[in-house]
């Protein structure tokens, strides 16, 4: 919005700010969670999920898979993005719904070169951590998330220290960009069945990244 100054006014936009993290609460309307699914469910038959194994050797209790150029991967060899899945097989391409939010709350210039799909069944979390795999972290990584509730969990730029948390619901989006960019996060635990979206439960959490 142009001032009578000729400056740009700030457009106040409808997000809570938590440690420079962008919280958009149900920024996504049931019909267009239910799209997004569909369209999930091609990503996965695609590339079917897989158990990521971590550096030192422990299986991750989420399962993953990836859409666009590059899928994250995780195996005794380091933490990377892979050209392809397992299989051997390329990723499939990033949903449009997915492309779109991206757009309107990251950047139209650029589109994000992955989308990383993580399934969490009851007990599955994610530990604290950073997501610094990517090239430049001046691209903010935008978080979508599908089914039941999620406690996440936002700290600092270094492990330790006071927290804050918020239950993410079905629908919600996060774009972590700025000082959010390299602060640790994770997710505590889940909290089965609370939302019918997924036929068998559970969350789905997209996360999509700028990586070269
Ligand atoms: C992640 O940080 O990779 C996932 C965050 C989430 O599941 O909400
Ligand atoms: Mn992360």
């Amino acid at each position: 919005m142009k001032l009578s100054s000729g400056k740009e006014a700030e457009i106040p936009e409808n997000a809570l700010h938590i440690r420079g993290f962008r919280i958009f609460k149900e920024y996504l309307d049931k019909a267009a969670q239910r799209a997004l699914v569909e369209d999930l469910r091609e990503v996965v038959r695609a590339a079917p999920l897989f158990s990521p194994v971590t550096p030192g050797g422990k299986k991750m209790s989420v399962q993953m898979t990836s859409a666009g150029n590059y899928g994250w991967y995780s195996d005794k060899n380091g933490y990377r993005y892979a050209a392809q899945h397992p299989s051997g097989n390329d990723w499939p391409p990033i949903p449009q719904p997915v492309l779109r939010i991206w757009a309107d709350l990251v950047s139209a210039a650029r589109s994000p070169d992955c989308c990383l799909v993580n399934h969490y069944r009851d007990t599955a979390r994610m530990g604290m951590h950073q997501d610094r795999d990517e090239a430049d972290f001046s691209w903010p990584v935008l978080s979508i998330s599908l089914g039941d509730e999620a406690l996440f969990r936002m700290g600092n730029l270094t492990r330790g220290g006071k927290t804050e948390s918020i239950w993410l619901h079905s629908g919600d989006v996060v774009v972590m960009g700025g000082e959010a960019r390299l602060r640790y996060h994770g997710v505590d635990r889940i909290k089965p069945g609370t939302s019918q979206l997924l036929l068998k439960g559970g969350r789905i959490n997209l996360t999509c990244r700028v990586v070269d």
